[in-house]
């Protein structure tokens, strides 16, 4: 057997607003080359545990570790010490906080879609990208002073075009991000997350507003991409056709806890989760 990998691991993290635990001790892993999926009820806390991953938020409590390395630690500290309604405060307490910025873990290799699209709206479906693809740019006043810069122009643009074709939107590289229809827009922020090189890709709500072909589309499509890009994908969704049918592994969120991991046929019989998850009907 070969030895597995864990790009992203997750422990004990809390995240606490004010009185509210959105998060509480959660620990999970996802490993090279898996699709692993994170569902749960509305208001779970799915989305707040991307956003502790790409240092939008700085964890109450636990740790994040991208390819074994520390990008969040922390601990409850000043009024929170008190307040802390999650667990295993102590298990943290000395260690110093690690805190890297949203650019910083970009730049590391984690990229990510927005539950609610975020492009550049006044920008066309071109430029959506290649603003992307200027993170990996080397471009600086040593080389502008010799004109190395118009290659490296050039390059990303090319690199920008070869993208929007690889989502399927070459012909709409010129339209207005905001004009293009909602499955499109959803590509697009795909094309724009892969101008980083990502090694991690997180989608939340990959398949929201998108008509049922689109959906089957896009389990395939995030597959491929996976593939091409040697990715490893985490994935929020609420479209359980498409969680079932390509993620290797899933993990259930409910009232922040997680109350169930495990592949999607045992994700599927396990009662806890029929119970507080599957039972309801899908809005
Ligand atoms: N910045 C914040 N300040 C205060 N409360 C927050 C904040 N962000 C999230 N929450 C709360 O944390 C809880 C979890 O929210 P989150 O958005 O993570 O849920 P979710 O599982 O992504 O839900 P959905 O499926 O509806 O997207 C909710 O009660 C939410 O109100
Ligand atoms: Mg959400």
């Amino acid at each position: 057997m070969s030895e597995v990998k864990n790009v992203l691991r997750l422990e004990n993290i809390t995240m606490q607003f004010g009185g509210v635990v959105a998060i509480n001790n959660l620990s999970l892993q996802v490993n090279e080359g898996e699709i692993v999926a994170l569902i749960g009820p509305n208001g779970a806390g799915k989305t707040t545990a991307f956003n502790c991953v790409t240092g939008v938020y700085e964890p109450t409590n636990g740790a994040v570790y991208f390819h074994g390395k520390p990008i969040a630690v922390n601990h409850p500290q000043g009024k929170m010490v008190r307040q802390y309604a999650g667990e295993l405060a102590n298990k943290y307490r000395e260690t110093r906080p690690v805190v890297y910025s949203p650019d910083r873990i970009t730049a590391m290799g984690i990229a990510r879609t927005f539950q609610n699209i975020r492009l550049f709206k006044s920008q066309t479906a071109f430029e959506n990208v290649l603003i992307a693809t200027h993170l990996r740019r080397s471009s600086n006043l040593f080389t502008a002073a010799f004109r190395l810069n118009l290659r490296e122009e050039r390059r990303m643009r090319e690199k920008a075009m070869s993208l929007l074709e690889t989502v399927g939107l070459a012909e709409e590289a010129d339209e207005l991000a905001t004009s293009l229809p909602y499955g499109k827009q959803r590509r697009l922020e795909i094309a724009r997350a892969l101008a980083t090189d990502p090694t991690l890709l997180l989608l939340d709500e990959p398949a929201a507003g998108m008509n049922p072909q689109e959906t089957d589309e896009l389990g395939e499509f995030i597959v491929d991409i996976k593939n091409r890009f040697n990715l490893t994908v985490f994935m929020i969704e609420h479209h359980m056709n498409l969680v079932m049918d390509i993620s290797d592994r899933i993990y259930v969120l409910d009232f922040g806890r997680q109350i169930a991991e495990g592949t999607p046929q045992e994700i599927q019989q396990n009662p806890v989760v029929i119970a507080a998850y599957l039972g309801v009907e899908e809005e």
